[in-house]
């Protein structure tokens, strides 16, 4: 690795994603390649907080994995790599655990969210997930993360946990800073546009999959709620469901809002939700079809995964060594 600054960001292997992923990290993450050194972990470890299926969390590492390639992202250029596969984000989180007060963890917003919605499974990994989470980006000494407003305060704690580690034991640890990309949009449920676009929604209609297919997506755009009034206007309080869409058409041509605006003046709502629906699905298309290559041909992957790992082995084993070493376990 150069001197170029490092960044790092996992995606969890728990489910399909949107296009809330592909505009707010997977398309992004392509855009750093040739400026940072950067790695993409699957961060499976951090899914069995949640009760997972064992054959389905392979499918899902492996199809995360497929969408980094499909979406641009070069495996020379990049690390891609599965977290399991890499013992010290394990080890360091444990270590970690020990440098995070419960009082931290109590306070932590996702965590009230996740055991109010798995109120029977609220489970000491819940709770110390972010300590993990911290151990990830710690391991690597990375610069930056870029991550989505949810994770914010996440990244905060590994701030606090990193600086109270190298103030006890000296300068050990870089302190990470969120990068928010400016291209990254929060994209909206498409029925409910109060509300993020989530795979876990139940209606099926409120997100659109980045593998779904042509028809699909454009049939979902058609449904998607608009607002009374008639114009194309950015109006985020009064007009939200024009508001989305006008934002998903602008992140995904790389347009202004305002030229958004213009370009649709005059023009119905129905037509403006099949011109985003056409766009969306153009340029889904091609990802989709990449996926669809790629998964099928899973020896590739784990080749591309194994590669990964000694890669991620090899820049973690030295930090290990450290924060074990200072620490006081025998080397
Ligand atoms: N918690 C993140 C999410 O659910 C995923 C994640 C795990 C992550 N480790 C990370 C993101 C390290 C950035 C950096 O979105």
């Amino acid at each position: 690795m150069s001197n170029k600054k490092k960044i790092f960001s996992g995606v969890q292997p728990s489910g399909n994603l949107t296009l809330g992923n592909y505009l707010g990290a997977l398309r992004n993450f392509g855009l750093l390649q040739d400026d940072f050194d950067c790695l993409y972990c699957v961060v499976d470890l951090h899914s069995i907080t949640v009760r997972q299926d064992p054959e389905l969390l392979r499918e899902r590492s492996y199809a995360v994995l497929a969408l980094y390639l499909a979406c641009g992202l070069d495996p020379d250029k990049n690390v891609l790599f599965l977290q399991s596969q890499v013992s010290g984000h394990a080890e360091l989180g444990w270590a970690l655990n020990c440098y995070t007060y419960m009082g931290e963890l109590n306070r932590m917003t996702q965590f009230k969210d996740k055991s109010q919605k798995h109120a029977d499974n609220i489970n000491g990994g819940l709770y110390t997930y972010p300590v993990l989470m911290a151990a990830d980006i710690l391991l690597y000494n990375a610069d930056m993360v870029p991550i989505g407003q949810d994770q914010k305060q996440h990244l905060e704690l590994a701030r606090n946990v990193a600086e109270r580690f190298n103030k006890i034991y000296g300068d050990t640890f870089v302190i990470p800073e969120p990068f928010i990309p400016k291209t990254g949009a929060r994209v909206m449920s498409l029925q409910d546009p109060t509300k993020k676009m989530s795979k876990s929604d139940d209606n099926v209609n409120n997100f659109i999959l980045i593998t779904e297919g042509k028809d699909k997506i454009i049939k979902k755009f058609k449904k998607a709620v608009t607002d009374s009034g008639s114009e194309i206007v950015y109006d985020e309080e009064n007009k939200p469901g024009i508001s989305n869409l006008m934002k998903i058409y602008a992140s995904i041509t790389s347009k202004s809002v305002e030229e958004v605006q213009k370009e649709f003046e005059g023009s119905r709502y129905g037509d403006f939700k099949m011109a985003v629906g056409n766009t969306v699905a153009d340029t889904l298309e091609p990802i989709r079809i990449r996926y669809e290559e790629l998964m099928q041909d899973k020896a590739y992957l784990d080749s591309v995964f194994k590669k990964g790992a000694e890669r991620a082995k090899s820049m973690s084993e030295p930090m290990i060594d450290e924060v074990y070493r200072k620490i006081g376990f025998l080397r």
